[in-house]
């Protein structure tokens, strides 16, 4: 991806948990990343990270349940999502998720078994991506999708 070219742009981290993956993609891009979960209290242990590594201003993180309750800051189109949850979350969010990405934008799905791999990525393909990378490590899949040109 950063191969390619990208550089950043608009950034989500969908499910961020503590931010671990928000905070490394604001180093790593250097610009500003959204960083939303569905539970209060992991964006407050999010929050506390993203002071500790002084990256105030730069990773902001909300609470919201998907793409739901997030108001302007969780609309589309994000050129970059991330979303490491589970195969059932990640299944139902696909039409949202397909619905907020920008024309070629870069989705990376985890938290996905080995065997659930095809079927997340075909319910994707249904959405609008096509898959540029599976990647296996251990017992869990990583997915690089694309999302189709405008
Ligand atoms: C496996 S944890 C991963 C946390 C973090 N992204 C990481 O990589 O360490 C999944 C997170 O997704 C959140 N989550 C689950 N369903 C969600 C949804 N529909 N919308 C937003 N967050 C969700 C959970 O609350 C949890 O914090």
């Amino acid at each position: 991806m950063l191969a390619k070219g990208f550089t950043g742009g608009r950034v989500l981290d969908l499910g961020c948990g503590t931010a671990v993956l928000a905070m490394a993609a604001a180093k790593v891009l250097g610009g500003p990343v959204l960083a939303s979960d569905i539970d209060p209290v992991a964006v407050d242990v999010a929050r506390a990270n993203v002071t500790a590594n002084n990256l105030d201003g730069q990773v902001d993180c909300i609470v919201a349940a998907g793409f739901g309750a997030g108001g302007d800051r969780l609309a589309g189109p994000f050129d970059l999502v991330f979303a490491n949850i589970l195969k059932g979350p990640l299944i139902s969010l696909a039409p949202d998720i397909g619905a907020n990405m920008a024309p070629d934008g870069y989705l990376i799905l985890s938290g996905i078994l080995n065997e659930q791999a095809d079927e997340v990525a075909g319910v994707y393909r249904e959405n609008g991506f096509s898959l540029a990378k599976s990647s296996a490590i251990g017992d869990w899949t990583t997915l690089i999708l694309r999302k189709s040109p405008a």
